[in-house]
């Protein structure tokens, strides 16, 4: 067996994607990810039905990440797992299934925050990511644009106030008849027309980090209702218009992030990075600054646990390994206990030192 340093299996459980990875160093030896079908013809996730998934595939997931890696349970070191946020049935899997191997083998459990699992995986894009970097996680949850300072700090500079991106693309992806994820779908028939209808980009004015998006869904609702029986050709110029109008709001804030903290780098994460035209427009704009963009390849943008693996490594090499050997972690489904608005009128920007 070849030696690659400190073994870290980690296990990512907190939606519907059923994952597990071996990370060595910083390094991904394996990321197998099992998505759950059983959503789509829902429109949305089941909660029940992904905590029943996770429990029917976790052990095949994990062996199969084992077996990628070439290794055993024998050859880990540590066990990660994301604690919050996320589904709390489905976090309960992922993270009882870690603590039950950590008591078996002896070994160390990492709780992870899957958010930081998005916010550092510009490092498997780059892993001599230049900092301070603007990031920004666009996910089916969360629409949340952070400055990641030092290797251990970030500032969480705006989120969204209502829906986030990939929920709005997914919610008018269901108005317009297009299948669950609607994100892909509507990039798919967004290709064949313009962005004719003038939808509004809210906030994209108005000095902050914050997002909204809850208002062009509800002017597409309004719309597709005027026009009664869609063609094909419509539903397509919606999809197009729709596209636009998200991507030029994170686009735009994205960089004007990037210029007010002189970030030489900006990195975009969650499912919502795998969008084109985002990535397009992004390039295109940082590239007039000189500023670099980190995009880590689709198998990193999806929820997976080699994200969380990376994390807990860097926990490791920040706290030292017997800081985990205590397995007295629980799950939480939200992602930070702080109120952000009440510290907002001390600070500008809630800091965040490694939360767990
Ligand atoms: O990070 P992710 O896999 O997990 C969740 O937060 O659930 O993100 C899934 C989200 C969905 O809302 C999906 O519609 C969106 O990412 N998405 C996309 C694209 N691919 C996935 N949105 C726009 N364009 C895409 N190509
Ligand atoms: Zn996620």
């Amino acid at each position: 067996m070849v030696d690659t340093g400190f073994r870290i299996l980690a296990i990512e459980t907190s939606c519907d994607e059923t994952a597990a990875a071996v990370v060595a160093e910083g390094r991904v030896l394996s990321n197998v990810i099992a998505s759950q079908a059983e959503h789509q013809q829902w429109g949305g996730i089941v909660p029940e039905l992904a905590s029943r998934a996770h429990l029917e595939r976790i052990v095949g997931v994990t062996m199969r990440a084992l077996e990628v890696a070439a290794l055993s349970i024998r050859d880990i070191d540590a066990i990660a797992c994301t604690v919050k946020p996320g589904l709390v049935g489905s976090l309960l899997v992922g993270a009882n299934f870690a603590k039950g191997i950590a008591v078996r083998y002896r070994l160390p459990c990492v709780p992870v925050h899957h958010l930081e699992g998005h916010l550092y995986s510009g490092y498997l894009a780059n892993p001599e990511l230049p900092l301070p970097a603007v990031v920004l996680v666009a996910s089916g949850g969360h629409t949340l644009l952070f400055l990641l300072e030092r290797m251990d700090r970030y500032r969480l500079l705006g989120s969204t106030r209502d829906d986030a991106a990939g929920e709005t693309f997914d919610k008018i992806a269901t108005l317009l008849g297009l299948p669950y994820p609607g994100g892909p779908a509507i990039e798919q028939i967004a290709r064949t027309a313009e962005p004719s209808i003038p939808f509004p980009r809210p906030l994209l004015k108005d000095g902050t980090y914050e997002f909204s998006f809850s208002g062009l869904k509800t002017a597409v609702r309004r719309y597709v209702a005027e026009q009664g029986q869609l063609s094909d050709d419509q539903r397509a110029a919606i999809a197009a218009s729709v596209q636009a109008a998200i991507v030029e709001v994170l686009v735009t804030k994205t960089l004007r992030a990037a210029k007010e903290f002189r970030a030489p780098c900006v990195v975009v994460a969650g499912g919502v990075a795998a969008n084109s035209l985002l990535q397009q427009q992004l390039r295109a704009a940082a590239a007039e600054h000189g500023i670099v963009v980190a995009i880590p390849e689709r198998q990193y943008l999806l929820d997976n646990a080699a994200m969380i693996g990376l994390v807990a490594h860097f926990k490791v090499q920040l706290h030292g390994v017997d800081r985990y050997r205590r397995l007295d972690f629980t799950v939480d489904p939200t992602p930070w206990r702080i109120h952000r608005h009440g510290i907002a009128k001390h600070r500008p920007y809630t800091t965040v030192e490694f939360s767990l």
